[in-house]
């Protein structure tokens, strides 16, 4: 018989590698992938083409419920639409990476993206891997299983500085520097702000390579899946 579908929930600030695990792991083990800082982004980058002052917590809760946001969950090709327009490279911009921590600190919009979030884990027949900062804490309290990533400062700057492509790319202070400004925002937010849930395994990453932390939580998958 076909296991059941097991729901995964990976947390933790930037740079720690939870896209790549996250990605990987539901792709070795035949699950739906859905990136929830995608959606973030993607609600942040309609706001910022529409004329809304991000700073302005009324105006951006006023308008939460407008964008139709569509997220694709193949961990091989996610994909993500903003009323019907492909969105997967300009939520990537600097413009919109330093807009979203205000964006995702306003209620109204966690409220809409946890309920999107929520339909999309139940649809997934075989189960899903969700990334974000609140999934195990808030979207997801009763997930199989609970990941929470770190690694230090340096190792985080250095990994999103890789990723960062040419003109993009600041410098590694700079990035560490908005990094930390990012992670601060986030982890220092009212509503379900960046923590570690109770019942999370935390895994540091700092000294371990990509594929050592997607061994590592796709044996923590197996073994919960052996024990049901
Ligand atoms: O994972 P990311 O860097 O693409 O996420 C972008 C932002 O979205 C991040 O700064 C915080 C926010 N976010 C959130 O508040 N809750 C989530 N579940 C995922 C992301």
């Amino acid at each position: 018989t076909a296991p059941a579908a097991v729901i995964v929930g990976i947390d933790g600030p930037s740079g720690t590698g939870k896209s790549s695990t996250s990605k990987a792991v539901a792709a070795k083990l035949g699950l739906a992938y859905l990136d929830t800082g995608a959606q973030y982004r993607a609600i942040t980058w309609w706001m910022l083409n529409n004329g809304i002052d991000v700073n302005d917590a009324d105006a951006v809760a006023a308008a939460a419920g407008k964008p139709d946001i569509v997220s694709g969950t193949d961990p091989l090709a996610p994909t993500i639409t903003v009323d019907g327009a492909d969105a997967s490279a300009p939520i990537r911009t600097h413009e919109v990476t330093s807009a979203v921590s205000a964006v995702s600190a306003v209620p109204e919009i966690r409220t809409r993206m946890t309920e999107l979030q929520r339909a999309i884990a139940a649809e997934a027949p075989h189960g899903i891997v969700v990334e974000g900062r609140d999934i195990g804490t808030t979207v997801l309290p009763d997930a199989d299983l609970k990941i929470y990533l770190t690694a230090s400062p340096e190792a985080r700057a250095a990994r999103r500085n890789g990723e960062l492509k040419g003109a993009q790319a600041a410098g590694l202070a700079a990035t560490q520097a908005a990094l930390l400004k990012r992670d601060a925002a986030d982890s220092g937010r009212k509503t379900s702000p960046l923590a570690k849930a109770g019942d999370a395994v935390e895994v540091d990453t700092t000294e371990l390579t990509l594929d050592q932390v997607i061994e590592c939580v796709v044996t923590l998958v197996e073994e919960k899946r052996a024990a049901a």
